[in-house]
């Protein structure tokens, strides 16, 4: 894995899950890597997670955290996974295209309109989606979403770093849900209501075994969107329904009620399953 020509050096915006592993693998791929995060505890505990992973005889790109997004300007490609909330993304994408008005925006949202982020940046053709998938540095998969208005030459850069950082990527088209989730979050919607309508005649363990065993699937429905996090699986169903207005878009009430208990699943400890500290 290195570099593609005109890209030394990577913008992350938001330094969650997804922006520390995205962080992570461009790092390993010999990237210097500017992170920023509105919450500048956040950008401390990527930093931490991103060195533990890395150790100390760690020689490929330098990571910087920023204090401020105006750090990112001199990053030829910014990748933008801050909360999966339309206005949230679009006032980054926004001040991003002013602050780098030369580089490529990506967004690594789940489900909402790339065309419609991409609108209110100074040049829709820089913008397109590059959606990672969870747990970053595992994941072999990137998923690049062409805009209406993306430009070839935008597309053709995110294939090649996607190969530069050791992903197969395929080229999906804006629509909700793009092409995973857009099978995805059905899915899991459909097994949480599921779960629901069966509780008290199978244990959470047992549902989950369920699916492995009959699907070949690495973890159950109910312990995936407690990786993904129940915030985040709400965000999406949400977007999707508000595109879509599709039954099977509809976020469970259950995990409407579990997001307001503060169980967002295994970054707050609690989900459908309870997480020891220090997991
Ligand atoms: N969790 C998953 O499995 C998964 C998979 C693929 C894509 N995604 C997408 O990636 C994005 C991030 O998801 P996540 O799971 O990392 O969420 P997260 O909640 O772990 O992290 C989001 C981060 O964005 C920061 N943030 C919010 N607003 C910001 C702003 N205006 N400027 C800078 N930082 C800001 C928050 O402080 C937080 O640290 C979402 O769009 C989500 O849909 C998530």
């Amino acid at each position: 894995m290195s570099s593609i020509p005109g890209v030394t050096s990577v913008g992350v915006v938001g330094a969650g899950l997804m922006g520390t592993g995205i962080a992570q693998v461009c790092l390993q791929a010999g990237y210097d890597v500017v992170v920023f995060d509105s919450n500048p505890e956040a950008v401390l505990r990527a930093d931490a997670r991103i060195k533990k992973v890395l150790g100390d005889g760690f020689a490929g790109g330098s990571l910087v955290l920023a204090n401020f997004m105006g750090e990112l300007a001199d990053c030829e490609l910014i990748i933008e996974a801050v909360f999966e909330r339309r206005d949230v993304k679009q006032a980054a994408l926004k001040e991003l295209g002013q602050i780098a008005p030369n580089s490529i925006l990506a967004s690594n949202t789940s489900t909402l309109s790339i065309t419609d982020l991409a609108s209110v940046t100074p040049d829709p053709r820089k913008v397109a989606g590059a959606h990672f998938f969870s747990p970053v540095p595992k994941m072999k998969a990137l998923e690049v979403v062409r805009a209406l208005t993306t430009s070839d030459e935008t597309i053709a850069l995110l294939i090649a770093f996607g190969a530069s950082i050791g992903k197969d990527t395929f080229v999906a088209p804006d629509q909700a849900g793009f092409l995973i989730n857009r099978t995805l979050i059905p899915f899991m919607i459909n097994c949480i209501n599921e779960w629901v309508a069966l509780r008290g005649s199978m244990t959470m363990e047992q549902f989950d075994q369920a699916y492995k065993n009959a699907l070949g699937h690495p973890m159950g429905p109910l312990t995936l969107a407690d990786l993904v996090g129940l915030d985040v699986l709400t965000d999406a169903a949400d977007s999707m329904w508000q595109q879509t207005r599709r039954p099977d878009h509809v976020c469970p009430e259950i995990i409407r009620q579990m997001v307001a208990s503060g169980w967002l699943g295994r970054k707050s400890k609690k989900g459908f399953y309870t997480y020891p500290a220090k997991s």
